[in-house]
């Protein structure tokens, strides 16, 4: 199978979004992407359909610990999810056309709005581990973008995309009528596989982040340039490397991903609801 990386993107983009409609058999309203932490909300959301992301064009089967490899279609209300049960991270080594084909794909099977999910390291001791925070917006400091390369083609041309409102305010609006505990806050990406020094977090501080993760900003990037809503939510699996007195694993990251899982993942399955019917509304 042809991967991402070896034609053009928006072509395989679309390739894949057709062979979804012709799996699923309708089009998608919302594509919801489960990090670290959050799958639980694939058992509290029912799938009437489900593929291995094998299958489809240009996908590639996630390789981080915590992360599925489906996509599901499920009925929320009046809309139609797409739920990717683990996503590709820019570590892994596969390009940036590959961290971004899910958001691309479902930009073409119909999506209008995205909400991305992820773990992330903590700098606010205030909030602890186990926060959940809404993305605000970002500072991207893997040093890639998704729109380098060949530009799209119409009516996407155009790289010069503004991200002065890259994290919808609307639909941070209806996650807080959910839950009005939601914290809030500057996530910083880096490029990963290693977590931070101590130095790097001090200085992600200085300059406004107050979550650290290794996902979400292609991610983020790539969605509005396809023009559409982005929703972020971050799980603090744990606070930022220098600010515990602790060494960071991952496997710290997996064990507060599954104690807060029911939690988060009926968060998601509520805000996913209540997404639905504001847009009834409208
Ligand atoms: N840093 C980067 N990514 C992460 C972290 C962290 O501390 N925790 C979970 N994902």
């Amino acid at each position: 199978m042809a991967s991402a990386n070896t034609q053009n993107p928006y072509e395989l983009a679309q390739h894949a979004a057709e062979f979804i409609f012709k799996k699923f058999g309708c089009r998608h309203d919302v594509l919801a992407v489960l990090g670290s932490g959050w799958a639980h909300a694939a058992s509290v959301l029912d799938a009437t359909n489900e593929i291995s992301v094998t299958e489809i064009p240009g996908f590639t089967k996630p390789s981080a610990i915590g992360h599925g490899g489906s996509l599901r279609s499920v009925a929320v209300g009046d809309s139609r999810v797409l739920l990717l049960t683990g996503r590709t991270h820019l570590y892994e080594g596969h390009g940036v056309n590959s961290v971004v084909h899910a958001v691309r794909t479902a930009a073409f099977a119909g999506c209008k709005t995205v909400v991305l999910t992820n773990a992330a390291g903590c700098l606010r001791t205030d909030w602890g581990v186990g926060a959940t925070a809404l993305i605000s917006d970002h500072i991207n400091l893997t040093g890639f973008s998704p729109l380098t390369g060949a530009d799209a083609p119409a009516p996407l041309h155009g790289r010069f995309v503004d991200l002065t409102d890259a994290y919808s305010d609307r639909l941070r609006k209806i996650a807080k009528q959910v839950d009005p505990t939601l914290h809030e806050g500057v996530y910083m990406g880096f490029h990963g596989p290693h977590f931070e020094t101590p130095a790097e977090i001090r200085a992600a501080r200085v300059w406004g982040a107050d979550l650290v993760g290794m996902s979400t900003v292609m991610e983020t990037i790539a969605a509005r340039h396809m023009g559409m809503e982005v929703l972020a939510l971050s799980l603090a699996t744990n606070l930022a490397a220098g600010l515990s007195g602790e060494k960071l694993s991952g496997d710290e990251v997996l064990e507060i991903g599954k104690a807060s899982a029911t939690r988060v993942g009926g968060l998601l399955a509520e805000i996913l609801k209540q997404i639905d019917a504001q847009k009834s509304k409208s």
